[in-house]
């Protein structure tokens, strides 16, 4: 009887021991970012109507889920500064993928479990109705390269309150058995049929790769074996951030590695094995990386993305607009953004209005046979310059700023381009659902002045726009 108590007390203290370390872990870090969020929220450069942490640096968006009608997304987050490192995962919740709350800190490293980070990772419902967390722990003696390990965290009912399974580690390297996997990374996890899928980012005999592993209750995993592997010789690197869904009858994988590549192809479920049959860019732009996805309620397939490179004051980075996807006939994947994002619309400018630094403005291009068409922007003085989208219809090519792009299919006569400006950062929508992320060299304060231009009288183009609010109801 006494041993009994003991061994309760014992397991008591443990409890209240990590309770208590998630609570100060998750206040402390909470408290970090909050004490400079007015400072971050005052930079007249920081994005408005993109998802960020209150304060400090943003990489990958991380575990996207529906649950019971809401959305919840988390982004890797450093609560402790504007750079890289102890990576938390940072909450946000949605009733409709475009107006938003920051919910605080979700996942945290636990320092006395030897926790240093919690890397990306996806979420799913588990059997019991209550959401599950996947992610890569990282810390001195689990480092990223040779020892990373795959943890669960337990949500509650709500999604609001996350604890981490006693069962951890889920998945260590020795599921491998022979086989060497370096950089063993971001879970993504799925249901199909009865069972459980999961893959994984890494490398192996220097070959960036996806590895599929499955469970029946998510807490015992078995490695099925190498889903897919980088096709190009000489290309390096691990593999990062893997996704894999299906849309209609096609199959993609979404790969990070010095950009963001797709596949699409066949999945034989039984066998484990992927056949891509095409592959491309997920994004055009420098800025785009690591996106991460979930099907929403009405069964789209909807991405975000990380977006790079747009440091200010007191933060650093923001995710990109949500995204549906969808595969065209040639097998390309086709990004356009959700259409309810004009629910964050003026009513229509008038034409020859100057337009705010948070912007969409929608150009249709007939099409032309000679000659540039397109539209001219004037960022908020000279200092700033002028950024012309347009089509050259010499060269057969769209211009996107200082870039040139081919021109891909088109919608009918005329080429729609949709360009989201958000003080620092420009997103564009080209009609064959390519999608392009850069840094905007707005000053976030001045008028953006916009007019229209084609050498071909033929080809010129219309223009709607508005400008947009901020996303946020906090
Ligand atoms: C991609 C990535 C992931 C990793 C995370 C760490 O940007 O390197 O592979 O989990 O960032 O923050």
């Amino acid at each position: 009887m006494r041993i009994w108590a003991a061994f309760m007390g014992v397991l008591l203290c443990g409890l209240v021991a990590a309770a208590d370390e998630r609570s100060e872990g998750i206040a402390k870090a909470e408290a970090s970012t909050r004490a400079v969020a007015a400072l971050a929220k005052a930079d007249p450069t920081r994005p408005i109507f993109h998802v960020a942490p209150e304060a400090y640096w943003t990489n990958d968006p991380n575990g996207p889920l529906l649950l019971n009608g809401s959305y919840h997304l988390f982004s890797q987050h450093n609560p402790y500064g504007n750079d890289w490192g102890h990576m938390h995962w940072a909450h946000f919740t949605s009733p409709d993928l475009v107006h938003w709350r920051h919910a605080g800190i979700a996942l945290w490293p636990s320092l006395s479990r030897g926790e240093e980070h919690c890397f990306s990772g996806s979420a799913i419902v588990g059997p019991d109705g209550l959401p599950r967390m996947f992610y890569t722990s990282i810390g001195p003696k689990t480092p990223a390269d040779t020892g990373a390990e795959q943890w669960m965290a337990i949500g509650d009912a709500g999604g609001m309150h996350w604890e981490k399974s006693p069962k951890n580690p889920v998945m260590t390297l020795k599921l491998h058995g022979d086989l060497a996997v370096r950089d063993w990374r971001d879970p993504y996890v799925w249901k199909e049929g009865n069972e459980y899928l999961c893959v994984l980012g890494g490398e192996h005999e220097g070959k960036g790769a996806a590895y599929l592993y499955a469970s029946a209750d998510l807490e015992a995993w078995a490695f099925r074996g190498v889903l897919c592997e980088e096709p190009e010789a000489g290309r390096k690197g691990s593999w990062e951030c893997p996704n894999f869904f299906r849309i209609g009858d096609t199959w993609v994988l979404i790969i990070s590695r010095d950009g963001v590549r797709y596949f699409t192809g066949d999945f034989d479920i039984a066998a484990g094995t992927f056949t891509p049959k095409h592959q491309g860019t997920l994004d055009l732009g420098t800025h785009y990386y690591a996106p991460n996805g979930l099907l929403d309620a009405q069964g789209r397939h909807v991405l975000w993305g990380w977006a790079t490179g747009l440091a200010g004051d007191h933060w650093n980075n923001c995710l990109t607009l949500p995204r549906a996807l969808t595969v065209s006939t040639a097998g390309m994947l086709r990004s356009t953004p959700v259409p309810e994002l004009a629910g964050l619309r003026s009513s229509p400018l008038p034409p020859g209005s100057a337009l705010a630094p948070s912007c969409e403005i929608e150009i249709t291009i007939p099409r032309g046979t000679r000659g540039l068409s397109g539209i001219r922007l004037e960022n908020g003085g000279k200092e700033h310059g002028t950024q012309t989208f347009a089509v050259d219809w010499n060269a057969n090519e769209v211009l996107l700023g200082a870039k040139r792009y081919p021109l891909g299919e088109r919608d009918g006569d005329a080429m729609v381009l949709r360009v989201f400006i958000d003080r620092s950062l420009v997103e564009v929508y080209l009609g064959d659902g390519r999608a392009l992320t850069e840094v905007w060299p707005g000053n976030g304060q001045s008028k953006l002045t916009l007019e229209t231009f084609a050498e071909d009288a033929a080809a010129k183009p219309t223009v709607q726009a508005w400008n947009l609010a901020a996303i946020w109801q906090d």
